[in-house]
């Protein structure tokens, strides 16, 4: 069959705890749908089998309805697109299984996408706010619940990772620090809504010292547990009071373990254009903050809209839009690669 320049994509996403489903025509995004499961909000975090059967419960429909918003019939798509990982293995079977029937019955390419490098993607996607779209080369900070990496974009598939997380991601980091703190899951946007009000300088958290591009969450997480630990022994104290300044505290830690990096690896590449993509980049302290930066540096600065921060499914037709440009289809047996390769 020959190639379409201007495919419509369908994409589909299901690595986590989010079913998404968006269609693409030509990069421009028609319909972005996505269902939450706020079954696991009860238990502090992601329960892997819940999950799973939430996806294969809302796969269907909001395929369809993605489809219908989109106003494309099944026999226009082009491609299927996919996250075939990293993540639960459990979750990306629906994603998995779903594209591929639909791909063979459609007899359209199976487009096999990593979430990470989509989150990167996120960048390109063109919708009706006109954004400045970076060129390449640009450097992105990965910051997700999962994973948190350090990453050269030289292309749209061309990325080389420079550095990451020794430990906990960044997302980890917000979303443990809430629990000690008694916060529902995911506690990132909490704490960035807490913090709001807070003073960062309270308290004082370790930072820690790794060489290179790495970075490490973990010791931050010990300090501010005990921290947690000691004022809920004070009497003096009321935690509630607290809590602002608390999150501000982890937070403002957080954000200037990333940026150190970042900038650190920005001089040493020498780089012109900077971003920041995943559910973290959706935080406005780090939002802000990245953005000084950038102008203290002299670089340009690219931050996704909130709606292409966290997970969504108009990133994973992104990253399949360029896998059917370059003809890299996947074959129909294909199977999730839950861990990052
Ligand atoms: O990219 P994402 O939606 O899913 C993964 O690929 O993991 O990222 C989810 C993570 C969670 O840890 C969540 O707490 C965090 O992103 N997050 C935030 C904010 N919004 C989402 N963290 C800090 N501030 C936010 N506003
Ligand atoms: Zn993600």
């Amino acid at each position: 069959m020959p190639r379409s320049t201007t495919p419509v994509i369908l994409g589909i996403e299901s690595s986590c705890d989010e079913t998404a489903a968006a269609v693409l025509v030509n990069g421009h995004v028609r319909s972005n749908v996505i269902a939450g499961q706020s079954v696991h909000q009860q238990w502090g975090g992601v329960v892997p089998e819940l999950a799973s059967r939430a996806h294969q419960e809302h796969i269907v429909p909001v395929v369809h309805q993605a489809l219908q918003e989109a106003g494309v019939g099944m026999d226009q798509l082009d491609g299927i697109a996919f996250t075939r990982g990293p993540g639960l293995i459990g979750a990306l079977l629906v994603g998995t299984c779903f594209a591929r029937s639909m791909a063979q019955a459609l007899d359209v390419p199976l487009l096999a996408v990593d979430h990470l490098q989509a989150h990167i993607l996120a960048h390109l996607i063109i919708d009706s706010d006109a954004r400045p779209v970076p060129a390449f080369p640009f450097l992105n900070l990965t910051v997700s619940g999962g994973h948190t990496l350090l990453v050269m974009v030289r292309g749209p598939l061309d990325m080389e990772v420079l550095g990451g997380t020794l430990d906990d991601a960044a997302g980890e980091a917000f979303d443990k620090g809430a629990k000690m703190l008694g916060l529902p899951y995911p506690g990132g946007p909490l704490i960035d809504r807490l913090a709001a009000t807070g003073d960062p300088k309270r308290y004082s958290l370790p930072l820690p010292a790794i060489q290179g591009f790495d970075m490490s969450f973990s010791g931050l997480k010990a300090a501010f547990h005990r921290l947690v630990t000691d004022l809920k022994r004070r009497a003096d104290v009321e935690l509630e009071h607290e809590l602002p300044h608390l999150c501000a505290a982890l937070q403002q830690a957080i954000i200037t373990i990333l940026l150190r990096k970042l900038q650190k690896a920005g001089r040493f590449h020498g780089v012109k254009r900077i971003a920041i993509s995943g559910g973290v980049s959706a935080n406005s302290g780090l939002r802000a903050q990245v953005q000084q930066l950038a102008e203290r540096e002299g670089w340009e600065v690219f931050i996704p809209p909130l709606a292409y921060c966290t997970d969504n499914a108009a990133m994973i037709a992104m990253a399949g839009h360029h896998l059917y440009l370059s003809g890299r289809a996947a074959s129909l047996d294909v199977v999730p690669m839950p861990r990052h390769a």
